[in-house]
């Protein structure tokens, strides 16, 4: 399989407003794994994954050369858009356009559960220089008992429609930490402590986000139209700020 279709489909259909509504990354976390990775200003980093160049601009910030690879024409469009200093290249996973040995390190934000992991290890051990390791990270909607009850019941509304849609081919450490380990390229990962971060949103941005959920916005347009009419009157008018932990790791190389 190339690109999930479940990928290819709900990020293609709602990169514009993916852009707008998903939050960025906190630059001390990006700032910790470089060091971690001995990435610095001399450094070529690739943002696998990069999407619409989210990660890409808090790299950008800290090593000396990005290049972002992404499979969907409309994420990279954005991405061109707003970091046109950028090298952005059509690509996946288990194909990056790249030669072999070519970056010090690689990052993947909030994609590496979408890999197909025995392709794409390989893959991102061919692009590495040899010490090379990867910077994975994710933002993790924080669903605590101080979270706002909107946030609960919005999830709540629509978990069934993401248990519907399947599990992610990577998703969870337990998952893609052995299958890196086991590619005989990797060495286990080490998570990173990052401070969790905020994002304050108008009570529509909130629903404007929950639409560029992928088990959301693959939804067939009526079913979507209903469940996010839904989802507003939950939400009502009151701005919503939603707290996200960040999980971070460092991953390198195989020894010897
Ligand atoms: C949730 S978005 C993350 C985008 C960006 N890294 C960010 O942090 O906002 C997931 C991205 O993974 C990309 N993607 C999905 N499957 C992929 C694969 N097999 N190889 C490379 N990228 C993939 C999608 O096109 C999408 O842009």
């Amino acid at each position: 399989m190339p690109v999930d279709p479940r990928a290819a489909q709900g990020f293609s259909s709602t990169a514009a407003l993916y852009d707008r509504m998903r939050p960025s990354y906190p630059i001390e976390a990006v700032r910790a794994a470089a060091r971690a990775l001995g990435v610095g200003v001399t450094s070529t980093v690739l943002d696998l994954a990069a999407g619409t160049g989210k990660l890409t601009a808090v790299l950008d910030e800290v090593a000396g050369r990005v290049i972002a690879v992404d499979p969907s024409p409309p994420m990279l469009d954005v991405l061109r858009r707003r970091l046109p200093g950028v090298r952005a290249l059509d690509g996946e996973a288990a194909a990056i356009p790249l030669p072999d040995a070519s970056v010090d390190a690689i990052f993947v934000g909030e994609a590496l559960h979408w890999f197909d992991l025995q392709r794409a290890a390989p893959e991102m051990a061919r692009v590495l220089r040899p010490g090379g390791g990867l910077g994975l990270i994710w933002n993790h909607l924080r669903l605590d008992e101080d979270a706002d009850p909107r946030v609960h019941a919005v999830r709540d509304l629509l978990t069934p429609y993401r248990v519907a849609a399947g599990e992610f081919p990577s998703s969870g450490v337990a998952v893609w930490g052995p299958r890196l380990v086991e590619s005989g390229r990797f060495a286990a990962g080490r998570r990173l402590d990052v401070a969790a971060h905020e994002q304050p949103l108008r009570a529509d941005d909130f629903v404007a986000l929950a639409s560029t959920w992928s088990w959301v916005a693959n939804l067939e347009p009526e079913a979507q139209a209903t469940v996010l009419m839904l989802a507003r009157e939950i939400v009502g008018g009151r701005p919503v700020t939603l707290t996200y932990d960040v999980e971070l790791w460092v991953v390198s190389p195989r020894p010897g």
